[in-house]
């Protein structure tokens, strides 16, 4: 079959170059750009690489036209409904379900390393009370690259599988000390006895003093929470892991940048500012006025919760995750009043020009604080929660950036517009003060 490709001219010369044309299994074709400055001397300009696609994977599959989403072909709908976190966690990782063997094997690994090692509850010392979750879990997380010296051959893989399997099931006792620390209060070790989102539950919810009983339902909603935020093709977390990871830095170190890069309001940080903006709205009668404000260019208001850089669609998490808060909220017997003001601000916002021209749908984070709220989990571990979901695609994009023969460091160019060549001004010669 001939190379499909596709012919680039520069007009102000006259020359032309041929460039490959990719197809993946699924997927638009891409341009191989590869050659384009050797051959004509430009640099391709694409700033928030909107249009670039910047690596191979095999791991998550997205059709934002579509509002598709798969994890390593399994629709995420199918997932939701059959699987469960760990299970996926397998998945992603491995590339192929688990058997029954497997599984339980995998499991028993991640209940074994939930442990942290007691020198890292000092980290968490240095900070203050009120610091902010997501600063306490980037920090210890980075603190995390200072232990484990038997495992850091990235090359080797034994080694990125053991650190794999901690970080998985380190995140949400790290996560949970965070918000124990915060509140003043002990540290609850995790049970080996617990499934893997009850054990979050206890280790933030339990106190020595008393028997704590884990709610199953609230238990089921979180460990379906962390399945829908696994992993989401090359967001801006996973490709800052995959940067940072692209240097042959330290594996920990790399999912703390990820943590970083999460926490921003514009990504995994939205789910926090979701809720903020619904209790400022305050009431389904105010909604109108707030996506007037999302839609005044002179204003910097955002409808968060609201849109998203792939999906032009419907986010197919956001789809779950709505269906989930309901029924969440009735078996939990919780009426929360900011799920009808969301639900009566994503009904106007689809019906208005402006959202359905510039194709601005729930995303992912419109409804999860809705849940998280209704078990218990308070906003500012929001992104935390998030921040667990997605450690495993973040590790699972990296050992798979660490595996590819053809990767190299990831080194961006750039349009300069600064200032030209121009003559050193001693001090005493320069004019403004
Ligand atoms: C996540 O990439 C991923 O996969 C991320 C994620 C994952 O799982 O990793 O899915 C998780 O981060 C979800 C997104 C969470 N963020 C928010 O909900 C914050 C609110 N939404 C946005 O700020 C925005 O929609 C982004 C950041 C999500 C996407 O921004 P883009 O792709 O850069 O789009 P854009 O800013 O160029 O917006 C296009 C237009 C603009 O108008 P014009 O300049 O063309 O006139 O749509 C407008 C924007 O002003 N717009 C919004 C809007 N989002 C975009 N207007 C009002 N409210 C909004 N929420």
């Amino acid at each position: 079959m001939p190379k499909k490709t596709v012919t680039i001219t520069d007009n102000n010369t006259g020359k032309s170059i041929e460039v490959d044309i990719l197809q993946g299994s699924q997927g638009p074709p891409v341009i191989d750009i590869g050659t384009v400055y050797k051959e004509l001397g430009m640099f391709t300009f694409d700033p928030g690489f909107v249009n670039t696609a910047a690596c191979e994977s095999a791991i998550t599959f997205i059709d934002g036209e579509k509002g598709v989403l798969q994890y390593r072909g399994y629709p995420i709908e199918q997932l939701a409904e059959h699987s469960n976190f760990l299970e996926v966690c397998y998945l992603l990782y491995y590339g192929d379900l688990p058997t029954r063997k497997q599984q339980k094997e995998f499991d028993s690994i991640i209940t074994r390393h939930s442990i942290i090692h007691e020198g890292l509850h000092d980290f968490y010392s240095g900070f203050r009370r009120d610091a902010h979750p997501m600063a306490i879990t980037c920090g210890v997380m980075g603190a995390l690259s200072s232990f484990y010296h038997d495992s850091l051959d990235i090359w080797d893989e034994r080694s990125r599988e053991i650190t794999a399997h901690r970080l998985i099931a380190k995140l949400p006792t790290i996560a949970a000390g965070a918000y124990r620390y915060s509140k003043g209060e002990p540290f609850a070790y995790p049970k080996n006895s617990l499934d893997y989102a009850s054990n979050f539950l206890h280790m933030m919810n339990s106190f020595p003093s008393e028997e704590y009983q884990v709610n199953e339902i609230a238990a089921k909603a979180l460990d379906l929470l962390f399945l829908l935020h696994a992993d989401h093709e090359q967001n801006a977390s996973t490709s800052t892991v995959r940067l940072a990871g692209s240097s042959q830095a330290n594996p920990y170190a790399c999912i703390s940048a990820g943590v970083g890069t999460l926490w921003g309001p514009a990504h995994g940080g939205a789910n926090e500012a979701v809720i903020k903006m619904l209790k400022e709205i305050g009431d389904p009668s105010r909604t109108k006025e707030f996506v007037n404000r999302a839609k005044d260019p002179s204003s910097n208001f955002r409808l968060m919760g609201f849109g998203h850089r792939v999906y032009k669609n419907y986010d197919p998490r956001a789809k779950i995750i709505r269906k989930m808060s309901k029924k969440v909220l009735d078996e939990l017997k919780v009426d929360d009043p900011l799920f009808e003001i969301a639900m009566k601000l994503e009904e106007i916002a689809l019906k208005d020009e402006y959202f359905i021209e510039k194709k601005l749908y729930p995303n992912v984070d419109f409804y999860s604080g809705i849940i998280l709220r209704a078990i218990g989990i308070p906003t500012t571990m929001f992104t935390v929660i998030f921040t667990i979901g997605r450690t495993i695609g973040w590790v699972s994009q990296w050992q798979e950036m660490v595996t590819d023969k053809s990767h190299r460091i990831g080194r961006p160019r750039q349009v300069y517009i600064g200032k030209r060549k121009r003559k050193y001004i001693p001090v005493a010669k320069r004019t403004k003060n």
